[in-house]
């Protein structure tokens, strides 16, 4: 049985947070002289001298009419980083719990459990990169606080099948982590909508990749809230500059030029799988639905060398677990992608002449 009052760490339990000078008056004012800001303001043409909302109002509310969710069932990370790192601070025991990953997968996850201590349990995923039931039930027990899913997964680029999933959501009495973070590339629906029937589920989010705002840090969690509040209490006041929750207002206003660009990227993903796929040093493509290729290839490693000489950065992960001769390739500009593909041409000359 779910019972998130046992999940909640005891500190986090019985914290006071940070009461910040601006929570504390209630009503207008037009003289702020409370939060020992320079009231004379700053040599920018913008004056950023106040501090920001650190409920992050606006946001939220323009977040909710764009995800359909309630205000209550938001929080915002510096980034989804500062969401993975918070879950752990405030549901997991240093020394004591553990957590769930299923590599190949985003590193995160085992970065942050390691800097807070948190015991990692792995459960690969099959050869098809779906997930493997009946080995993730063996490693459950007591101590068990999050399974982190990632779905579309990196590197690998597939949804996670929504059964299994869901499996995982009805009978594990933790929480249970899906990162959508590429969501908006994936033909499969989001699980946010489903909130209501999962008390367990957090769905973390991210402006960083569809909506092109990496610079701006703006991780998204979903869930009930009492987890929301739980976080909340948790993070630190000012956590979402106020440049970032202006400019993330004004994007979230052009969510149809954002589709628009989501379909020329889907559009390039699949043009570039299909050039990479007739290439006689590539093995293997691997469905993707996100805005990145796994791509199994032939001395995988000497090829990424290869392509950093002539300017051009992939992601190597010919070097991690259930990887081997694999690079990622992230969707670039037309332009870039076509200096990708000629790049690949004269490598694939300079091995067949070996
Ligand atoms: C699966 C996944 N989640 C989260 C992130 C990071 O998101 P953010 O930029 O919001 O910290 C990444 C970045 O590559 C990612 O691949």
């Amino acid at each position: 049985m779910f019972d998130l009052q046992k999940l909640i760490r005891q500190n986090i339990k019985t914290l006071v947070p940070f009461s910040s000078a601006r929570d504390e008056f209630t009503g207008n004012a037009d003289v702020f002289l409370d939060a020992n800001e320079n009231s004379l303001g700053s040599p920018l043409l913008k004056w950023y001298n106040r501090y920001p909302d650190p409920h992050q109002s606006k946001l939220k509310a323009a977040l909710s009419q764009v995800k359909c969710i309630g205000e209550e069932h938001i929080f915002l990370g510096n980034g989804s980083d500062e969401c993975i790192d918070l879950l752990y601070r405030c549901f997991c025991n240093p020394s004591k719990d553990n957590i769930i990953i299923c590599p190949p997968t985003f590193t995160m996850y085992q970065v942050s459990a390691k800097i807070n201590d948190i015991t990692i349990r792995e459960s690969p995923l099959l050869e098809d990169f779906q997930l493997n039931l009946a080995h993730i039930e063996t490693l459950v027990d007591e101590n068990t606080k999050i399974i982190w899913l990632c779905s579309p997964n990196n590197p690998s680029g597939n949804c996670l099948n929504r059964m299994d999933i869901e499996t995982i959501l009805n009978n594990f009495s933790g929480l249970v982590v899906i990162d959508e973070a590429y969501i908006n590339f994936a033909k499969q629906k989001s699980f946010i909508q489903e909130l209501k029937d999962y008390p367990n589920l957090i769905v973390l989010q991210t402006l960083s990749k569809a909506w092109g705002l990496a610079g701006l840090r703006l991780g998204m969690a979903f869930a009930s809230p009492e987890i929301i509040f739980t976080l909340n209490k948790a993070k630190p006041a000012y956590n979402i500059s106020e440049t970032t929750q202006e400019l993330c207002l004004k994007a979230l206003e052009e969510i149809g030029q954002v589709n628009d660009m989501i379909q020329e990227i889907v559009a390039m993903r699949e043009a570039l799988a299909s050039v990479l796929r007739q290439m006689p040093t590539v093995e293997k493509v691997y469905p993707s639905d996100a805005n990145f290729l796994l791509v199994k290839i032939a001395k995988a490693h000497q090829l990424y060398l290869y392509l950093l000489s002539r300017g051009i950065v992939v992601r190597d992960r010919s070097n991690i677990p259930y990887c081997e001769n694999c690079i990622r390739i992230t969707i670039g500009t037309e332009k870039e992608n076509t200096i990708l593909v000629d790049a690949l041409l004269d490598w694939l000359d300079l091995s067949l002449g070996e």
